[in-house]
């Protein structure tokens, strides 16, 4: 099925394109989310993170299927990771319609959904399911954020990571989406030690400590990178993911949809990643694996950014403009 979706893709872009993008969204959740999966992931330059192998190192970013409904699906088109969410604990609605806008003349999507999602316990639910229907064919990632009207964000945060640590492969702590207000500032020392305090004490979970990945704004300057990315190390923290969709707006964008409020990912976002993932690799000093997001669009970037010391890629926006067969064309260059 999932095959047929891919080779369909070319055929049915145009009236997707045609359509609402968060319809055109939901229609191919939906799609997805009928496939069979099965069949066993490519197995393409494996990576070890924290004592997890990932068959292949090309990912699926958070956001994509924030309720885990295409699981089987996703991993079907090649990922050999899955990374859903964001979840919050409480079932939420996200920000008034429209919120998410495709910038086709720039191959870019600007969005600002605001963490709509089922809830936590919900989308733990399908994950078991489809754990115990053997029909995770690779690893799954948890991604996880706070309410929007919560009055303690931090045990947000800890309360999901003890919830997804319970079925995880990896829980991801993403504290740099730019729509939920204040919610990058826990990006920053001490706000970001007193977070990792309280997510480390919830990470384990019947003696298993669950793999804890840090996602932050790819908008953070030299500095505050550095700080992030100390503060990673200093509370054991297995992975920095950098990074998140960014509130800039390069000049070289054409659309008129560009002035719209909320997180640019796609194309455009490639020039600000790439320089990102340079100054948190130096930061790191190899102390920290850092994972590469945004603008990934072709065989030659995922290589690139493997090539520059990514120990893993993650994309989401590409598979917009370039369809879902992207991701097997990626792994065949690897
Ligand atoms: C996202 N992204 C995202 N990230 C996250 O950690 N939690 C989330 O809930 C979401 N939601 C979301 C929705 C939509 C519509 C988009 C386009 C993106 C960010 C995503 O995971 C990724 O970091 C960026 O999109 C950059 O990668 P690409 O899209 O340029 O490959």
């Amino acid at each position: 099925m999932q095959r047929n979706f891919v080779t369909a893709y070319g055929l049915i872009r145009p009236a997707l394109f045609a359509i609402d993008p968060e319809r055109a969204h939901r229609l191919t959740i939906r799609a997805l989310a009928i496939a069979r999966g099965g069949g066993a992931v490519p197995r393409v330059r494996p990576v070890t993170i924290a004592g997890v192998e990932f068959p292949n190192p090309v990912g699926l970013a958070a956001g994509l299927d924030k309720d885990g409904e295409a699981i089987a699906g996703l991993f079907g088109l090649g990922f050999g990771a899955v990374e859903i969410g964001s979840l919050t604990p409480r079932p939420q609605g996200g920000n008034p319609r429209p919120r998410l806008f495709r910038l086709a003349e720039d191959r870019a999507v600007v969005n600002r959904m605001g963490f709509n999602n089922g809830g936590i316990d919900a989308a733990l639910e399908r994950v078991k399911t489809a754990r115990r229907a053997g029909k995770l064919a690779g690893v799954l990632g948890i991604n996880v954020g706070a309410n929007k009207d919560s009055d303690d964000r931090v045990a947000d945060y800890a309360l999901g990571v003890g919830k997804a640590a319970q079925v995880a492969d990896y829980v991801t702590i993403n504290v740099s989406s730019p729509n939920t207000p204040g919610l990058r500032d826990l990006q920053s020392r001490p706000a970001l030690d007193e977070l990792l305090t309280a997510s480390n004490a919830a990470r384990t979970v019947e003696g298993r400590r669950v793999p804890l990945f840090l996602k932050v704004a790819p908008d953070l300057e030299t500095k505050g990178l550095d700080d992030a990315v100390r503060a990673a190390i200093d509370n054991g923290i297995d992975a920095l993911i950098v990074g998140n969709t960014t509130i800039s707006r390069p000049d070289t964008l054409r659309s008129a949809l560009a002035k719209e409020t909320g997180g640019l990912s796609g194309a455009p976002l490639k020039a600000l990643a790439r320089a990102k993932l340079a100054e948190a690799l130096a930061a790191s000093g190899g102390r920290l694996p850092v994972i590469a997001v945004g603008g990934i669009d072709s065989p030659e970037e995922a290589l690139a950014r493997l090539e520059a010391g990514a120990a893993l890629v993650q994309l989401y926006s590409a598979l917009v403009y370039e369809g879902p067969g992207l991701v097997r064309r990626i792994l065949k260059r690897l």
